[in-house]
């Protein structure tokens, strides 16, 4: 690889994020945050009409406004290198992310893909394999770890501030699916209760994949075995709406998990609670500037976002001074700064700072599928039941 010395705004492409989706235009507006990198490609939707009038909303040229994923990538590699994207962005329902993230990478393309990973833990071995292989960056948008209060949470229980974990709680909570609205319309709840596009599971898949990757990101615990209690608690939903989970992890610790998106009232109700022998942390995510620390001999602390005596982690996650509000596109925009400081190493034929590329990548991604399937598994034996 030749050594890039001359530093330009990177170019990326987004496969899904048309008109009327959700989470592509917060990437895009995450992206954008930082200036470091530009849309120039796309194929942004499932109808080729559809992808097209959604990249001339967003001033893509003719040429690099595709109808589908395959003519992006064929077009893509055949461009010369000063005009070819350096990475891309899949923004599409859960099915999609197999396909689109293999051939990408296979390419030598860097990737960056939203949870869950894929569908079954063969793509996902598949996957790793792919990238260990090809060399490549590969991101998976646990968005809540760019948080700069949960990095400050995971320093804490890194130094050994709370002693030895534990217990370890966390619950997302969204009230959304209380009702059967995938029959009325509600393109986002269609295709999240359909296991051929969502995957073998509903809330655990779509939220509970964030609850476990926060967990692992703030407490490096590894989970031993799980047992889990998967409903559909709004008749005739074919996947579960609602999960509990007790987990156990290796060294002894234990935790709950609760993800569920039946919850009426509740909005994005993200929350984990960590306790060690010498302390506990708490932190949510409607709250996120806030870190609340409660040691076990002394007085409680809330530290807060922006604050000089934070950690050298979360004193990079945060652009503004403590009390002027950041959220959850700042916290995005912290895991695509982590992945553009990794491909910018790159090209310059360096090893990339670890405390600048800061991500999760592809592994943890396989990691959330194992959880998935796991999950699944143990919902479906009555083993640990005991009848009253
Ligand atoms: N990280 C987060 O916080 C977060 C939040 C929401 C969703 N997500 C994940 O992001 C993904 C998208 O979710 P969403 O809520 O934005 O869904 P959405 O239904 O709002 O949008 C999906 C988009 O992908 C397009 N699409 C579908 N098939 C395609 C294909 N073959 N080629 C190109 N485009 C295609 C659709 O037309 C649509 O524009 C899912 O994997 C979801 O789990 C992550």
């Amino acid at each position: 690889m030749t050594a890039d010395t001359s530093p330009r705004k990177l170019r990326y492409a987004m496969v899904g994020g048309g008109r009327d989706a959700f989470i592509g235009a917060v990437h895009r507006k995450a992206i954008a945050l930082d200036g470091q990198a530009e849309l120039v490609a796309g194929a942004l939707s499932s109808s080729a009409e559809k992808a097209r009038a959604s990249g001339r909303d967003l001033l893509l040229a003719d040429d690099r406004n595709h109808g589908d994923w395959q003519s992006l990538l064929d077009d893509e590699l055949k461009r010369p290198a000063h005009e070819r994207i350096d990475f891309v962005s899949i923004v599409t329902p859960n099915h999609v992310h197999f396909p689109v993230a293999q051939a990408f990478v296979e390419a030598g393309f860097h990737v960056v893909c939203d949870k869950p990973l894929v569908h079954t833990r063969e793509q996902a071995d598949a996957l790793v394999a792919a990238v260990a292989r090809k060399g490549t960056v590969f991101a998976v948008t646990y968005n809540y770890t760019g948080y700069p209060m949960v990095r400050e949470a995971r320093e804490l229980v890194r130094s050994g501030r709370l002693g030895e974990i534990r217990k370890v709680v966390v619950e997302y909570n969204q009230g959304w699916l209380s009702t059967e609205i995938e029959s009325e319309g509600n393109k986002q709840a269609a295709w999240r209760s359909d296991p051929a596009m969502s995957g073998a599971a509903g809330a655990v898949g779509d939220i509970g994949s964030h609850a476990e990757n926060l967990v692992a990101t703030v407490t490096g615990l590894e989970i031993e075995s799980l047992c889990a209690d998967l409903s559909s608690l709004v008749p005739g939903r074919a996947l579960d709406d609602d999960g509990s989970l007790l987990l156990r992890f290796q060294g002894g610790a234990r935790g709950v998990l609760i993800a569920s998106q039946v919850n009426t009232g509740l909005e994005n109700d993200l929350r984990l609670r960590v306790s060690g022998t010498l302390g506990t942390l708490v932190w949510r995510q409607e709250q996120p500037s806030e870190l609340l620390h409660l040691p076990h001999d002394g007085p409680r602390r809330i530290l807060t976002r922006g604050s000089p005596w934070l950690g050298e982690s979360a004193k990079r996650a945060s652009r503004l001074p403590s009390g002027h509000p950041e959220g959850f596109i700042e916290a995005f925009a912290n895991v695509y700064g982590g992945v553009v400081a990794d491909i910018r190493a790159r090209l310059a034929g360096l090893a990339a700072d670890p405390l600048e590329a800061d991500y999760p990548r592809v592994e943890d991604g396989a990691r959330g599928v194992r959880f998935i399937e796991r999950t699944v598994a143990s919902a479906k034996s009555e083993a640990k039941w005991t009848a009253w």
